[in-house]
């Protein structure tokens, strides 16, 4: 069994290889003079764990083809990241299920799919293979326990992150709690604990993706007004996009942490572990 990976997994790959006791395979990526990507992957063995975050359109491509290109091997897929799994319904008339036709083009040419922390589980029934989510939750509050925070209380930016909050939270037995918004006026809004207080709180917010940090910025500039002591960010998929690791840290916020499904920086945790252990379980 050998791994091969896109060019923005390259990180997790090798880690996932290394933990498999296996190596990576050589990928040689270019594009033509029009813009098309090109590339030429080494050679494989009978199986092959083909591991690509979709990011971008870029990205999906490039999966597409390195997909296409091991069609002489028996494929498993590993998906850090999924773009377009937000829209994961029709919300209004006219639109597509962009989750649906993403996970359909990446289902040819694979035996089977893992996902990392996709938003939506019914997302996994899109594709037309078998498909398996693992979650990076207790790989957060073992990070999380390695800043030695004194109780610190973890949060989930809204009711449809509790469950994460309670799944990271159980790592160290800390309180978690969700952030409830209360519209004060047409233009002000007040995002504070639903239950518990932040008041002179070390506070962790959790979530399963920062976008454009728009959520916690605004959810730490109120913890910070409601006297919370200090303030960290964890999320699975670091998508950052616009700027948003800047803003976030510009707040206040003391740190931003991520996985390496998005291979970043600041990504302190690995998924190829878990992914490693969802291989093996199979
Ligand atoms: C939403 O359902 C997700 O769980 C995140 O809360 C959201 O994607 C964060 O977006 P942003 O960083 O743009 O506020």
């Amino acid at each position: 069994m050998n791994v091969i990976c896109t060019e923005n997994s390259q990180i997790l790959a090798t880690q996932l290889a290394r933990t498999l006791k296996t190596t990576v395979v050589d990928v040689k990526y270019s594009r033509f003079p029009d813009g098309e990507q090109y590339l030429r992957a080494g050679s494989l063995d009978s199986e092959t764990i083909i591991v690509g975050s979709v990011v971008d359109n870029d990205a999906l491509v490039q999966l597409l083809l390195l997909i296409d290109a091991c069609d002489c091997s028996e494929n498993q897929l590993v998906l850090p990241y999924m773009a377009y799994a937000r829209q994961d319904k029709r919300f209004r008339q006219g639109e597509p299920i962009s989750a649906r036709a993403v996970a359909q083009a990446l289902s040819r040419g694979v035996s089977d799919i893992i996902t990392v922390n996709i938003h939506e589980k019914e997302v996994l029934t899109y594709f037309s293979v078998p498909a398996r989510n693992i979650s990076l939750a207790r790989d957060i509050g073992s990070y999380i326990k390695t800043l030695h925070l004194e109780n610190p209380l973890i949060l989930a930016p809204d009711e449809g992150a509790l469950a994460f909050a309670e799944q990271v939270a159980s790592a160290g037995d800390w309180e978690y709690d969700h952030l409830e918004k209360t519209r004060l006026s047409g233009v002000e809004v007040k995002m504070a604990p639903k239950q518990l207080c932040a008041a002179s709180r070390s506070v962790v917010i959790v979530d399963d993706i920062i976008s454009t940090g728009g959520t916690i910025a605004t959810a730490a500039g109120m913890l910070y007004q409601q006297g919370a002591k200090d303030i960290y960010a964890a999320c699975v998929h670091g998508v950052f996009t616009g700027g948003a690791y800047v803003r976030l840290m510009a707040t206040g916020i003391r740190d931003v942490i991520c996985s390496d499904t998005i291979e970043h920086g600041c990504s302190k945790i690995s998924a190829a572990n878990q992914i490693a252990h969802a291989i093996r379980k199979k």
